[in-house]
């Protein structure tokens, strides 16, 4: 199977990776230092991919990142008559719409947390000042994971609205949604539409530092399997979330294909829905793809086709754990272009998936972006070991990923 990658992060090395393993023809478009076949298309020219896709005869493309499925990928290759994975434009709203998706659980009766929809500062404002703090302000449209705000005192608002609204477009409506309390839950699934897998479920650790603290990010690593997501929530969460969503897609006319990612509080009340991705997670994707015992390209296939069997999704027992090197300067205005060492003496067990990376000229890895790399292994000292070994200039990273798991080892699975 000769398959398109779309994308440039770790998430697309992990699924590069494991399509390569699978024995397929992999291209990524553009890729990054780490990823095999790149080809130097934008992730968000569409028409130059579908050209790609019909020139090199591709069989199926993936698109890791939400960007080219809220430009309608799937539909322009669908038009063109070639196979992508992923959802529509249409359904794929259910992330780049928090409003239009707050209405549509509200329409289904799936548990989120309440909100009022406002498309001004001022109107923002006096929801705040109804509702009160702590409180969360979200940005309508897709904002690179820089359109939440968690306000939790009185003095942060003036601050946090005028972030919010500086972000433009995204945030021309904007939510004031009621802060929910709990630990967080990424549960993902392949559907085609209609019949679902679900994935291992996975904790992600948005703050930049240790215990939580520090700005938000787009996910400083992460586990598999906590041990709070027992089989009854994850049933739960099945009845409840998933099948009502998928249910609800197809009613209105726009069934939901790919991977459907659900980011849930765990409340005092059950689970709520936070948000919606229409996509892999990353860093969840660099976890879950290595427990992965199916072959990721038949499924994908079989779920562009709209012709998924949940049985031919299989996973290995046990857990992973991801851990995200970052550069100095990370969030808001990381550094480039320091030499990675150590990449060549991973020991057999971890695997480093690559995001800021590029190749210079001289052919050494330099980092080139933000997130630098993912480590990942079902140890977590060995991913922590290797963490350590590898190096660049300003390497920065949590230290707390699956501390309470490391606590529990033993005791739940
Ligand atoms: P999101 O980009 O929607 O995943 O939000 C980023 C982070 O903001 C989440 O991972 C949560 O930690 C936090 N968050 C989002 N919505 C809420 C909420 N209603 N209450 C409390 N925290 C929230
Ligand atoms: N891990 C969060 C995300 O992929 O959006």
């Amino acid at each position: 199977m000769k398959i398109l990658v779309v994308g440039s992060g770790a998430r697309e090395h992990a699924i590069a990776w494991r399509l390569t393993a699978e024995g397929a023809i992999v291209s990524v478009a553009p890729g990054n230092g780490g990823t095999p076949g790149n080809v130097p298309l934008h992730a968000l020219d569409v028409a130059a991919l579908a050209e790609f896709a019909l020139r090199e005869r591709i069989d199926l493309t993936i698109a890791g990142p939400e960007g080219p499925l809220a430009a309608g990928l799937v539909d322009r290759f669908g038009e063109r008559g070639l196979k992508a994975f992923g959802p529509t434009r249409d359904a794929a709203r259910l992330e780049w719409s928090k409003a239009w998706t707050k209405d549509f659980l509200r329409r289904h009766s799936i548990p989120t947390g309440a909100a009022e929809v406002v498309d001004s500062e001022a109107a923002a404002r006096r929801a705040i000042a109804r509702v009160g703090v702590p409180v969360v302000l979200k940005a309508d449209g897709l904002a690179g994971g820089k359109g939440v705000f968690v306000v939790t005192s009185t003095t942060e608002v003036d601050g946090m609205l005028a972030q919010l609204f500086g972000l433009g477009e995204a945030a021309s409506t904007v939510l004031v949604e009621e802060y929910l309390e709990g630990p967080e839950l990424s549960v993902l699934a392949f559907t085609d539409g209609l019949n679902l897998a679900a994935m291992p479920p996975a904790r992600d650790y948005k703050r930049l530092h240790d215990g939580d603290r520090g700005p938000n990010t787009g996910g400083m690593g992460g586990y598999t399997w906590p041990t709070y997501a027992t089989a009854a929530l994850l049933e739960e969460v099945d009845q409840r979330v998933l099948r009502p969503t998928l249910a609800g897609m197809r009613s209105e006319g726009h069934p939901y294909r790919g991977v459907l990612y659900a980011g849930l509080m765990l409340t005092r009340d059950g689970p709520k829905v936070i948000e919606f991705n229409c996509r892999f997670g990353d860093p969840e994707c660099q976890l879950i793809l290595p427990l992965l015992r199916s072959g990721l390209g038949d499924i994908c296939a079989s779920v562009a086709e709209a012709a998924l069997d949940p049985g031919q999704v299989q996973w290995r027992e046990g857990r992973t754990f991801g851990v995200v090197l970052a550069a100095r300067g990370y969030p808001e205005a990381p550094e480039s272009g320091d030499p990675i060492a150590g990449l060549d003496q991973l020991p057999e067990a971890v695997v480093a998936f690559h995001a800021g990376t590029r190749v210079d000229e001289v052919g050494n890895v330099v980092t080139a972006g933000g997130r630098v790399l993912t480590v990942v292994g079902s140890e977590r000292d060995a991913v922590y070991a290797a963490a350590d070994r590898l190096s660049f200039d300003g390497k920065q990273f949590r230290r707390d990923i699956g501390t309470e798991v490391q606590a529990l080892v033993g005791a739940a699975r």
